[in-house]
Order: structure tokens, then sequence, then C-alpha cells
């Protein structure tokens, strides 16, 4: 286990979700009623950075052709929209664990 630290719990809880990076990685994490999220936040379609969280389905969905990814697992729910005849493939993405270490928000990366 490698531990990062990140932001701090109080930035997370007021911002509620961010993308942070994490070394070489870009992560997106939530504080969703105190319960901790990680996972990569580059799509696996073309490599847009996810944004837009759904606090009540616990989804995350990118801004550039709309796939919706798990919060939980990572998991493409909804393949990426770009015209309708196009592959729809769903790739999920890597999910990490994520805890609060006295104040700071760290990730395993
Ligand atoms: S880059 Fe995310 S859906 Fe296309």
């Amino acid at each position: 286990m490698v531990w990062k630290r990140t932001i701090s719990a109080k930035a997370l809880e007021k911002a509620k979700s961010v993308a942070v990076k994490v070394d070489d990685k870009v992560i997106f994490i939530a504080n969703i009623n105190g319960n901790l999220y990680a996972m990569d936040a580059v799509c696996s379609h073309a490599r847009c950075v996810l944004g837009q969280l759904d606090e009540q389905k616990l989804t995350v969905r990118c801004p550039c052709h709309h796939a919706v990814f798990d919060l939980k697992t990572g998991a493409m729910l909804e393949p990426p929209y770009v015209s309708p005849n196009a592959p729809k493939e769903k790739l999920g993405l890597k999910t990490y664990q994520i805890r609060d270490n006295i104040g700071w928000i760290e990730v395993d990366v």
C-alpha cells in the first residue's frame, strides 16, 4: 500500500468532489454524506476529465460524450454517446482505497 495525501478532509467535505493529481494519475475523489470514494478521473473513452457527480445515484458523468461511471466500482453504466452506430463497449475505471487520516484525504495508489 502506498497512501498519498491529496486535500484536506474539510476541503473535500465542502467541495463534495474534486479531481486531484496524484503522481502521474488524476483521481476523482468524493465525500458523499461522510462516505469517501476514489476512482480514476480520466474517462476510458477519449480521456476527458470526469466531473458531473450525481450524489443520489453515486455516479459520475463524463462531460464530453456523457458516459456514466459507478463511483463505487468504476464500472461504465452508460456508454459514450458519439453516434447511433458507434460501438457500445463499456470500459470501466480503476477505483482506489481512500481514507481520512487525521484531517487529510489519502488515496492508496
Ligand atoms: S471522453 Fe468520456 S465519454 Fe467520451
